[in-house]
């Protein structure tokens, strides 16, 4: 039978190190928080529970848990075994395998996670770590091993003596253990470190004077162990996070001219052949189609869609727009709250004003419209089908179908034939 798999993330920790009002896991990292990443992870291993343990301004860590996750309250934090306690209290009855992640590890990837259960599961191990080599191990939990070379405890950075400080071996966080062998030593955990802290490390020491089985398995990438402390991993657990994103696209068939200057948010979709330039920015929400031409210079906020064919050039921002299959918008312009037609052409330094200080409007570009160089479009406000705006135009007011209007405000001059 199939052991059964319970998951305790751990995110109830403040941000002292990240030096922070935001709770550190609703970082961002690529448009979305640290522990969003790690949910997705944990939903695709198929748990039998989940419980996330939350402390730190956990009215607002809790909102981004999906269903099914399990939110529990440490209320003071006080170490990691004592947040696992915590979790334990509503893992009463489960027997089988608990696997502790923390919040704070966003590039950990199912498949590694899978590799450790396998591991854990087939040897009937107590205890199993996931563990990382790594040239500059400080910060991290050191591995200790025994004169057999088995693993036998784990040492805090913050505890560790010289020898122990050059050991490279380091605990990722990441650790199965068997429900009842946990159960049995979390009790005895004391905070007899420099931190003043419960330590779930020491369950593995005290397992393993107690002859119980703890081993640990190596993680080939050893950035999936990257935790979040401060500000510096997070750009770094960005960069990590973006180079994954652009190459999983180019991959898929689009194009990116220079993967280090294309700042892609997790989840844009992008159709196949579209090129992306230079200093692009693409925020969570935004979705392209095929073919089109982004960049360089483009940011694409919240809510944007490109259709099929699309072609956005320099300088040129967009939020809550949909821009039409075949529209032009090739210099200087800003499209907000507004959905452009088809075959549009976006003339140089067109804006749409949508914001009157208080609201939002909304704009409505037709199909086949030519909006002349400079034009302000002072939103709510619609051009019609086939129409046109000359250059410098202010355009106060609904345009006809293939009607001209330039001015300032713009009047209709004419209709097109
Ligand atoms: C921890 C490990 C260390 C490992 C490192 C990997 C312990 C004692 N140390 O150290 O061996 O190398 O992670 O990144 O476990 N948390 C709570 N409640 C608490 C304290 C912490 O929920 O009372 C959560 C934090 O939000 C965080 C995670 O547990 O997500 C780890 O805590 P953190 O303080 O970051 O531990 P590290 O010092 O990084
Ligand atoms: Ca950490």
């Amino acid at each position: 039978m199939k052991n059964k798999l319970a998951v305790i993330i751990l995110a109830a920790g403040k941000s002292t190190r990240m030096k922070s009002e935001t709770p550190k896991v609703l970082h961002h990292i690529c448009g979305r928080p640290v522990l969003s990443y790690v949910l997705d992870t944990v939903k695709e291993l198929k748990a039998d529970k989940v419980v996330a343990v939350l402390g730190y301004k956990h009215e607002e860590v809790s909102k981004i848990l999906p269903k099914g996750v399990k939110a529990v309250i440490q209320h003071k934090l006080i170490g990691t075994a004592d947040a696992v306690k915590t979790a334990l209290a509503v893992l009463r009855g489960f027997r089988g395998t608990v696997l502790v992640l923390y919040g704070d590890t966003p590039l950990l990837k199912k498949d590694t996670i899978n590799k450790l259960l396998k591991y854990h599961n087939e040897n009937s191990m107590d205890a199993t770590l996931l563990i990382a080599q790594l040239e500059k191990p400080a910060g991290y939990g050191r591995v200790l091993r025994d004169e057999y070379t088995s693993v036998c405890g784990i040492k805090e950075d913050k505890d560790a003596d010289d020898f122990e400080k050059d050991i490279k071996e380091i605990n990722t966080g990441i650790i199965c253990f068997n429900k009842q062998s946990l159960s049995s030593v979390l009790g005895r955990i004391r905070p007899n470190n420099r931190k003043k802290e419960y330590y779930l490390t020491d369950a593995v020491t005290l397992l393993y004077n107690g002859g119980k089985l703890v081993d640990g398995i190596k993680i080939a990438d050893i950035n999936e162990a990257l935790g979040i402390n401060s500000r510096v991993e997070l750009a770094k657990a960005n960069g990590i996070m973006q180079a994954r994103i652009n190459e999983r696209l180019m991959l898929e068939g689009v194009s990116i001219v220079d993967p280090s200057s294309a700042f892609i948010s997790y989840g844009t979709k992008i159709g196949r052949d579209t090129v992306i330039y230079p200093f692009t920015a693409i925020e969570s929400n935004v979705k392209i189609g095929k073919r089109c031409f982004v960049g360089p210079f483009a940011h694409l906020r919240e809510g944007t869609v490109l259709e099929d064919d699309v072609v956005i050039g320099n300088f040129f921002e967009a939020v809550r727009a949909r821009v039409g299959a075949g529209t032009w918008a090739k210099h200087f312009s800003y499209l907000g709250d507004a959905k452009i037609g088809r075959k549009v052409n976006i003339g140089a330094g067109t804006v749409i004003a949508n914001f009157d200080g208080k609201n939002k409007h909304f704009t409505a570009i037709k199909d086949k419209a030519m909006i002349g160089s400079d034009t302000v479009l002072v939103a709510p406000v619609t051009v019609g089908k086939g129409s046109m705006t000359g250059a410098g135009s202010i355009v106060t007011r609904d345009v006809a179908d293939n009607t001209v209007v330039a001015g300032v405000p713009a009047r209709a001059l004419r209709k097109k034939r």
